[in-house]
């Protein structure tokens, strides 16, 4: 089957009950999805479906073929001249040097990504609401929600 990652295909072994989660980390190397609890709650596996964020460790690849897959991999984009542009909530979580061990962090970014596309103006309880879906076992909440709002400031710079 296929799936389409990152604005580009890849074919994967037809499993259909397989966790994306697996996919993604033992067929493709794309490794910066984490495994954390495995069972939904954490968030550290969090990808982008179709825009929303989503647990990759509980969505099985039965139903993603067709569908827009977007991962840690995906945020920064490629100049013309070869170099990467971070997203503006990787550029955020940089300049607030947020993380600290780091293994919950595309998990964070992924689900900020998703926040600033439904909500471009998020207030501090919408950042709060939104963003305490992903345990963070460092505790770096207070500078994530200063980078989420940071991110919404470089976001409207670059509109
Ligand atoms: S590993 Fe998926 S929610 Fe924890
Ligand atoms: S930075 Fe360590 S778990 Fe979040």
């Amino acid at each position: 089957m296929q799936l389409m990652i990152n604005d580009r295909n890849y074919e994967v072994p037809a499993e259909p009950e397989r966790p994306l989660l697996w996919v993604l980390r033992d067929e493709l190397g794309l490794t910066g999805t984490k495994f954390g609890c495995g069972v939904g709650v954490c968030g550290s596996c969090t990808v982008l479906i179709d825009g929303v964020a989503t647990r990759s460790c509980l969505t099985s690849v039965s139903a993603l073929e067709g569908r827009r897959i977007r991962t840690i991999e995906g945020l920064a984009v490629e100049e013309p001249d070869g170099s990467l542009k971070l997203h503006p909530v990787q550029q955020a979580f940089l300049e607030e040097q947020v993380p600290q061990c780091s293994y919950c962090m595309s998990g964070q970014m992924l689900t900020a990504v998703a926040l600033l596309e439904k909500n471009p103006r998020p207030d501090d309880q919408d950042i709060l609401d939104e963003m305490s879906r992903v345990y963070c076992r460092c505790g770096t909440y207070n500078r994530i929600q200063r980078a989420v709002k940071r991110a919404v400031e470089i976001q409207a710079g670059q509109a």
